[in-house]
């Protein structure tokens, strides 16, 4: 078996079998592959794509490059949840206390944002004291005792996944749904959970801009999972513009401590609703009706809000801050973007409007930029709302003393109409 004879069969259209797929992934983590041949294997399979059991077996062969999380000691309540990433996305916050609230076990590792897109980790990280790293022993006796315990990746889970999303990366073989498919569920397996719920976004902020290839997406992961034994759920949701009213770290946290405390409703609760009792309904084994009105009752009641103060104090961090998150964060300057025209907002370029943030300084635009986590947008009016001439569309919030290159680009990014947009459904689908 040779690299080269596994790269012309792929390319030849072939499915390729598990000891083959083990031989490349192995010998590239090893680095006994050079780049130049993975790279060509990934360009075959971005142009003939793989089948359901090549994506399985591909996953598979990526799990053994690394370590593993058990999470068994937690009987068939572990339970985690992956978005694919979008703008405003700050559901891990609303989610995992809920879950936890209702007797699940979060031990969840969690990514930092990068282009676009924002990440858990970066959110958790406004908290003063909150530690994004912490031992093994430390992270599943919080998980048991606290039911929440929220880190960053670790570099032993999946190595193959980042050697390989770097190389992707740089060949232009990021969008290929095999790939996409192994990447996550590569990392969702080996981090334990017997429930995973997945949010795979579609829309202009979304890796998938259709809900067609959302759902393509969605069915291979869940079936991917179910093949691992996994209890899965994939809700398909709407990516075409950002979800809550604000973008960017601290401001995220804000929201969604507003949400755990019955202060806002809208997209954001109702995402996070859904995927919680999506969670709980696979754990439980009960309807995912009878698991909604749970899940409402905890955020309710004030449990889920109660289990996001013990978590965040567990894990080191400044509970107080919760009370008031943009207070530590006085010192942006906050400017209000006035609407040029008056009209209904038909459309925003969500994925224009994350690069906003990056420019503010809320995100990465490469791996080695420093946050500000106080940097971001506050939406005041989003899809659907009609606005005056003058009135205020969003504030932007920076350290930046030269706004204006943010403020041109979300302007370029929101169109206006003399009429209401079609509504679009918040959840397209879930998908068991
Ligand atoms: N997110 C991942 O983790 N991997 C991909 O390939 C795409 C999005």
């Amino acid at each position: 078996m040779t690299p080269y004879e596994i790269i012309k069969k792929k390319r030849d259209g072939a499915a390729l079998s598990e000891e083959e797929l083990h031989f490349l992934i192995r010998g590239y983590v090893r680095q006994e592959i050079p780049d130049y041949q993975i790279a060509a294997f990934l360009m075959a399979v971005f142009f003939r794509g793989m089948t359901d059991e090549e994506t399985f077996l591909l996953t598979k062969v990526m799990i053994q490059s690394g370590d593993t999380v058990d999470l068994s000691g937690f009987g068939s309540l572990s339970a985690d949840k992956h978005s694919t990433g979008g703008v405003g996305d700050k559901t891990t916050l609303i989610v995992a206390p809920i879950a936890a609230s209702l007797g699940l076990h979060i031990a969840k590792m969690s990514g930092r944002g990068l282009g676009h897109t924002g990440g858990t980790v970066d959110k958790l990280e406004s908290i003063p004291g909150y530690k994004t790293s912490i031992s093994n022993d430390a992270f599943l006796a919080q998980a048991k005792d606290t039911g929440v315990a929220v880190i960053g990746a670790s570099k032993d889970l999946v190595p193959a996944d980042k050697l390989l999303y770097a190389l992707r990366d740089v060949t232009a073989t990021v969008d290929s749904i095999p790939l996409i498919a192994a990447s996550i569920m590569s990392k969702k397996l080996a981090a334990g959970a017997k429930n995973i719920v997945l949010d795979v976004k579609y829309g202009s902020g979304a890796f998938m801009k259709t809900a067609g290839d959302a759902e393509t997406l969605a069915k291979k992961m869940v079936d991917i999972g179910k093949r691992f034994g996994r209890n899965m759920a994939a809700v398909i949701s709407n990516m075409d513009r950002p979800l809550g009213h604000t973008v960017g770290n601290v401001l995220e946290l804000e929201e969604a401590v507003n949400v755990l405390r019955g202060r806002v409703c809208g997209d954001i609760r109702d995402i996070s609703l859904t995927l919680a009792s999506e969670l709980y309904s696979l754990a439980a084994g009960i309807s995912r009706e009878e698991a909604l009105i749970k899940a409402e009752k905890a955020l309710e009641n004030g449990d889920a809000y109660a289990k996001l103060r013990a978590w965040i104090s567990a894990q080191g961090g400044d509970c107080g801050m919760l009370d008031d998150p943009l207070g530590a964060y006085a010192d942006e300057t906050v400017t209000e973007i006035k609407s040029p025209t008056s009209g209904y907002i038909s459309h925003m370029d969500t994925e224009k409007i994350g690069l906003v943030s990056t420019l503010l300084g809320a995100g990465r635009q490469t791996k080695e930029d420093v946050l500000d986590l106080g940097a971001g947008i506050r939406l005041y009016k989003k899809t659907g709302d009609l606005a005056e001439k003058g009135e205020t569309l969003c504030a932007l919030y920076t350290k930046k003393t030269d706004v204006s290159p943010a403020a041109d680009a979300f302007l370029s990014a929101v169109t206006f109409s003399d009429r209401p947009p079609a509504k679009q459904p918040l959840i397209y689908k879930i998908i068991r």
